[in-house]
């Protein structure tokens, strides 16, 4: 079991990865303080072990993306104060990145903010969404339109909980896993090194801490998305964003893998880059995703006005530039949808 230190300027959060983090911080904790927040899906698998663990203060919200809403939040307001929570409570928020998301702004308005624990069982959750504090629900299809910056605690970081993880949700972590590829040079080479083996379990440890201490350093740095160096995390997302609200059906980490696909192209179009160094991300990629040629990339376009790193009406990205450095472009609207569709068109006459 590792420990890594996340210190920000107004809090201190814990990371305890490995196995055994989840039995060690169990054994040290008052139950009748717990309130958990989980979700159908883990519930099901996971109910003895939370029952005897944290005991019977919860609220099980249905699986999804759909459960980030202010209804729900509402509900979770409601079960806490029907099962008596106090100030000195503990939010425990079991499950993947919606649960971890709406808990914690949960956990940061209840009686002007509660004690957040993020126990993440999604690769993703673990390699990424439950560490910076980031909290939100979305809104009127807007997606974290309403959030807050707060900070858990602790995060345990346990790997034993991805053995129930179903495949397609590997594959939406191993989306997070390679950005971080694409943000550090320790990561990419750890990523180069085990391709063709990217779920095996042990790799996933490893690379797992190495994301979140890499993540780790940028919010201590930027802790409010401030300065820049923060938005560095959203490589891929503003694309995949895009498509996530337009697409639906896949999964986050999958969007983010075609965002950061997509965005790579218009890098290409753009700027010098270093072209042995994309196509080994590309290849990374492709272990994980086919990307798909999507059909009407113009009107995806638009949502990436919405997306919060962009202003005025322009598109803002981060892309890759060569190995550990990333760089931003700014596009106006139709630069963008053009070069989006550019690439929608390459992929079709290559496939
Ligand atoms: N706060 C942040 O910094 C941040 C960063 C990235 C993403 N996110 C958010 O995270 C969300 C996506 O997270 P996600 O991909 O974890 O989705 P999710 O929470 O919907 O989990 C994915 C699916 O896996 C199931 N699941 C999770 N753990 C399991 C386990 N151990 N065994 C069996 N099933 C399990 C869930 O029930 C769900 O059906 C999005 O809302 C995204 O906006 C937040």
């Amino acid at each position: 079991m590792k420990d890594i230190i996340l210190k920000t300027a107004s809090s201190q959060s814990v990371i305890h990865c490995g196995e055994g983090s989840f039995e060690k911080y169990v054994s040290s904790i008052d139950k009748k303080q717990c309130f958990v927040v989980t979700d159908g899906n883990l519930f099901a698998v996971y109910r003895h072990m939370l029952w005897s663990s944290f005991g019977y203060n919860n609220i099980i919200l249905a699986a999804g993306e759909s459960s980030k809403s202010l209804t729900c939040l509402k509900s979770i307001f409601e079960e806490m104060l029907k099962c008596g929570m106090q100030r000195n409570c503990t939010v425990v928020a079991f499950g993947g990145g919606v649960v971890g998301d709406i808990a914690g702004l949960a956990a940061s308005l209840y009686m002007r903010g509660v004690k957040l624990v993020q126990i993440p069982t999604s690769l993703l959750a673990q390699v990424d969404s439950a560490v910076g504090g980031k909290t939100a629900v979305d809104f009127k299809n807007v997606k974290n339109l309403i959030g807050s910056f707060y900070q858990p605690e602790e995060v345990i970081v346990e790997p034993i909980f991805l053995r129930t993880l179903p495949q397609r949700e590997v594959r939406c972590g191993l989306g997070e896993i390679i950005k971080y590829g694409a943000l550090d040079g320790e990561i990419f080479k750890l990523l180069k090194a085990n391709s063709g083996g990217l779920k095996k379990p042990n790799f996933i440890e490893e690379v797992t801490y190495l994301c979140l201490k890499h993540k780790a350093e940028v919010v201590a740095a930027d802790e409010r998305d401030n300065s820049g160096i923060r938005k560095t995390l959203n490589l891929g997302h503003t694309t995949g964003h895009a498509f996530e609200l337009f697409y639906r059906r896949r999964t986050h980490g999958e969007f983010v893998l075609a965002g950061m696909y997509y965005e790579m192209y218009i890098a290409e179009k753009l700027h010098k880059c270093d072209v042995n160094y994309f196509g080994e991300l590309r290849k990374l990629i492709s272990e994980v995703i086919k990307v798909p040629s999507f059909e009407d990339v113009r009107s995806a376009a638009k949502l990436a006005v919405f997306d919060k790193k962009s202003a005025d009406g322009k598109i803002c990205l981060i892309v890759p530039e060569s190995e550990g450095k990333c760089a931003e472009i700014t596009l106006s609207e139709e630069e963008y949808a053009e070069l989006l569709s550019e690439c929608a068109e390459s992929i079709r006459e290559n496939s």
